[in-house]
């Protein structure tokens, strides 16, 4: 409230806003009016990783309160925003999930902080399950490879990647893969199977 007071005070009573914004923004820094931009469990580290926050709110945006009414004033549009700082090729490979082919990494990534993991707007498996409810009985992975049951999409430890749960990322790339769908190993028809990645004594079909 206080702030905002500041802010209209200054909004009507300056004849060149452009000025005194940038007067308030030097007393006061970026985070001190948007404390809720960061107030979450995992900070996205273009914001921490420069030594005062401002350089890091401005890698993204650029002079959001040079006008009378603020903007978004990104530094360039998502994806290529992103791909400032993220190399594009992880998210360009032979197949990409639909999702991203409209570029908007926003549909599950928020881009200053949050509480689930990866700065996902949820955890993983619910981001997931928005889409692909139909997925999460484990039904699909199980079903043509003649062992009929629902395979475990969480609950365990993944074998594969220490320390972390089963889920659908244990298989899938959520961005882009060069093998079909969006897998990361290969198919059953491989000797280096996506079976095998995880059980070594399984026998697959071919
Ligand atoms: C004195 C408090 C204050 C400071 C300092 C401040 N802001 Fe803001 N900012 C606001 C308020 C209030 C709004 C929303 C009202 C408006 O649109 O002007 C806002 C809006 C914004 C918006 C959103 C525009 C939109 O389209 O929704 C961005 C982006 C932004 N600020 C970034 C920054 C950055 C980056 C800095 C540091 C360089 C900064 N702000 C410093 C108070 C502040
Ligand atoms: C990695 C790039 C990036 C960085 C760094 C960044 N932002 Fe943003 N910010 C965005 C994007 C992208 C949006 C648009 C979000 C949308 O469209 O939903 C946004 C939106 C906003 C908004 C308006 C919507 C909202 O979420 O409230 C404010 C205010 C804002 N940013 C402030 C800041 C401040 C303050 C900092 C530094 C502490 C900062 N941003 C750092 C990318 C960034
Ligand atoms: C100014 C540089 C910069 C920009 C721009 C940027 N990032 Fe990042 N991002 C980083 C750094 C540094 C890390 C930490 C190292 C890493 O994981 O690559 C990171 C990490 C991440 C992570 C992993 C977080 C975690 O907890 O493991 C996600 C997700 C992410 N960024 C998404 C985005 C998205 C989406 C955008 C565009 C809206 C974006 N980034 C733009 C610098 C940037
Ligand atoms: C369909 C949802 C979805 C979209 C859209 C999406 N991501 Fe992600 N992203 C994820 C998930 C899920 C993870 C976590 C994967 C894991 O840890 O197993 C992740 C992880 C990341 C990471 C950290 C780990 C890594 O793979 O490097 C970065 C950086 C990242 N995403 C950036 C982006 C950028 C940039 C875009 C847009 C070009 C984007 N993401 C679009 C779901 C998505
Ligand atoms: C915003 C919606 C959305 C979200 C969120 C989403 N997907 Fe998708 N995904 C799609 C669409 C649309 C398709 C293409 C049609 C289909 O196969 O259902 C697709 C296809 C796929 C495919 C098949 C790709 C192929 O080449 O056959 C896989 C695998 C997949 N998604 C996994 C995931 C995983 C894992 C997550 C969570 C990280 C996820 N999706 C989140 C929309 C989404
Ligand atoms: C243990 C590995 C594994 C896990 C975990 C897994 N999948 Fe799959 N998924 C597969 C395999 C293998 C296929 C390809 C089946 C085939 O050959 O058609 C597949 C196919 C898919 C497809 C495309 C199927 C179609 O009919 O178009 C989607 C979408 C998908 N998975 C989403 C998910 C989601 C969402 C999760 C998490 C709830 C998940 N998967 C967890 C292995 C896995
Ligand atoms: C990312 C690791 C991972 C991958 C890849 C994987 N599994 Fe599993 N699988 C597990 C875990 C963890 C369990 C549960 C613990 C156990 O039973 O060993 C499991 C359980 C099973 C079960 C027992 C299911 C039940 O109802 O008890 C079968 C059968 C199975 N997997 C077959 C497969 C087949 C076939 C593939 C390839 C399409 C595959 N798995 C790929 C990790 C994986």
């Amino acid at each position: 409230m206080l702030f905002r007071s500041i802010i209209s005070a200054a909004l009507c009573s300056c004849i060149s806003f452009a000025l005194s914004a940038a007067a308030v923004a030097a007393e006061k820094t970026c985070i001190d009016c948007h404390k809720k931009i960061t107030s979450k469990r995992v900070v996205h580290a273009a914001l921490t990783q420069y030594a005062r926050m401002e350089h890091g709110c401005a890698s993204c945006h650029t002079n959001p309160h040079a006008k009378k009414k603020a903007v978004l004033s990104l530094a360039a549009p998502v994806p290529d925003l992103c791909y400032m700082c993220h190399d594009k090729a992880k998210f360009s490979k032979k197949h990409i999930h639909p999702p991203l082919v409209g570029g908007n990494c926003l549909t599950c990534h928020n881009p200053h902080a949050s509480d689930a993991p990866r700065l996902l707007t949820q955890q993983i498996r619910l981001v997931c399950q928005n889409c692909h409810p139909d997925k999460t009985n484990g039904k699909h992975i199980l079903g043509g490879y003649g062992f009929g049951d629902n395979h475990p999409i969480m609950g365990h430890l993944d074998p594969s990647r220490k320390g972390q749960e089963l889920g659908c990322t244990s298989c899938h790339n959520p961005h882009s893969s060069e093998k079909k769908v969006l897998l990361v190993n290969d198919g059953p028809d491989s000797p280096a199977n996506l079976c095998h990645q995880c059980h070594t004594k399984i026998t697959v079909r071919p």
